[in-house]
Parts: C-alpha cells; structure tokens; sequence
C-alpha cells in the first residue's frame, strides 16, 4: 500500500482564492489510474484551505464564537477541493471515495492523538481508494485546529503499514536555500542533520507555514518507522507514475539514520 500528499500548490493556484489546476488535477488522477496502485491520497489546501483558515485564525484555536463560521467554511473549502480531486478520480477510472478527516480524527495541540481507521482499512480491502486532506479538525487544547494533510499523511503511513511515502510538491525535493528565490543545491538523501540545518537555514526561506521543514518532520517520522520516503516534483509529468511504480526518479530521498 502507498500513501500520496499531493501538496496545495500542485492542485490548486497558491495566490489565487479557490482556483484549482484542472489540467494537473486531470493528468494526475491519470498517472494515478494508469499506476493501479493500492492506495490512500491525502491532498493539502492551497488557495482553498489556507485563505480562509488563516482569516480566522483556526490553527491558533478557539478564541470567540465567530471562529466557527470560519471552522465550517475552512472545512467546506476543502469538500469543495476534495469533490475536484474525487471526480477527476473517478472519471479516469479510480474508484476514489472522499473521506472527510475532521470526523475521524482529534488533535491535542494540533498533534494526532485519536484516529478511527476502521473504516479506512476496510475501503482499502475493499478496493476503493480514500481520498483525505488536510482539515480543520477538533483538538483537546485549543478547542480546534487546522491539521495539515503532511502530518495526516506520515501518521496513516506508520499505522497502515504503508510501504512507501511520496509527497508531491512543486519544486524537485529538499533543497539547501528556497529553490524559489536561490540557488540551493538539491539533498537527493535527507537526514535527521538535514533537518538542523533547514533550522539554521533562514527561517522565511520556505513558505509561511514553514511549508517544507514542516514535512520533512514528518516524512522523518514515517522513516524512522521503516516506510520508504520520498519528496518529488509532482509537476513534472509522469513522475507520480514512475513512483508509485517503485521506479527510480528525481526527488530528496527521506531516511532515519539513528547516528546522524
Ligand atoms: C492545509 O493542508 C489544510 C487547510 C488549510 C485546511 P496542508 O498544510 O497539507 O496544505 P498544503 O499542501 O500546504 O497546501
């Protein structure tokens, strides 16, 4: 079984409130067709969740009543980017089946601390392929939270035994600087030290939410539990293909090594 993040800024516009990518979101449900994988897809918010959220503080947690309005719209964003992502799934052939996170998870300080995989486990058996996102989710400190789709991602790897992790994104992998804004050199092998020196690295060198330091945490954690990990530029055309079918590809290889 493979789980795939597909992250917000290879599905949706980033700067752009609401507006997806239907050509990607088309041509990745047909690399994820053609695989035939048995599968979990989780997919981030980009310019559906993120807005919204971050207009209502919901990742900072319960504040004032009118915070709810914003829980259930930053929710229903993401339904909305989700029903995208299934259709395209389905029209090329996925029996894909949206499964909303935010009823079947709690956080407590925006970490996991219960997940139902019932369910889950029994669409995978089945044959049916889940497809879940980062959500606005309930957490036993702030009341709520927003929980990204990255830590969604490496927890249900860990739990289901997953035997590879990929995380799609919009530049090639890990790199030393911003490749945005730089010239960093590509890290085809991440480490635990890779991690230090993102820290140490400028901290605005990635995106606002600490976008690619916060993923390699958690693509850590899912290595340190033995699942294959790799980060990859989900833009480039059939390389979600290639990976899912375990062939080699460009990407930043995410390994624990316990004496690094
Ligand atoms: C964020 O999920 C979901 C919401 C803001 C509700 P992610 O953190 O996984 O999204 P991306 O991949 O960075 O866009």
């Amino acid at each position: 079984m493979i789980v795939l993040k597909l992250g917000g800024s290879v599905i949706t516009v980033k700067d752009k409130p609401m507006t997806p990518r239907p050509e990607a979101i088309r041509r990745l449900a047909g690399e994820i067709a053609e695989a035939g994988a048995k599968l979990i897809l989780i997919h981030g918010g980009g310019s559906y969740g993120h807005p919204v959220a971050s207009r209502y503080g919901i990742a900072g947690g319960y504040r004032s009543e009118n915070q709810l309005r914003g829980f259930a719209e930053t929710h229903q964003a993401m339904v909305k980017l989700n029903t995208l992502i299934v259709e395209a799934l389905i029209e090329a052939g996925v029996p894909a089946i949206g499964v909303p996170p935010s009823s079947l998870i709690i956080t407590t300080d925006g970490r996991i601390t219960k997940l139902e995989l019932q369910v889950i486990r029994g669409m995978l058996e089945m044959g049916l392929t889940p497809v879940l996102y980062g959500d606005a989710v309930l957490d036993t400190r702030r009341g709520f939270t927003i929980l990204s789709g990255d830590q969604l991602a490496s927890r249900l790897a860990v739990e289901l035994g997953a035997e590879r992790l990929i995380y799609g994104v919009d530049v090639d992998g890990v790199y030393t600087k911003d490749p945005k804004r730089g010239r960093g050199k590509l890290l085809e092998r991440v480490t635990p030290s890779t991690l230090k020196e993102l820290e140490t690295a400028s901290p605005t060198a990635f995106d606002v939410t600490g976008g690619m330091k916060g993923k390699v945490e958690e693509a850590l954690r899912a290595a340190e539990m033995g699942v294959e990990v790799v980060i990859l530029n989900a833009m480039r055309e059939g390389i979600i293909l290639k990976a899912l079918r375990g062939e080699a590809v460009r990407g930043s290889w995410v390994v624990f090594d316990a004496d690094d």
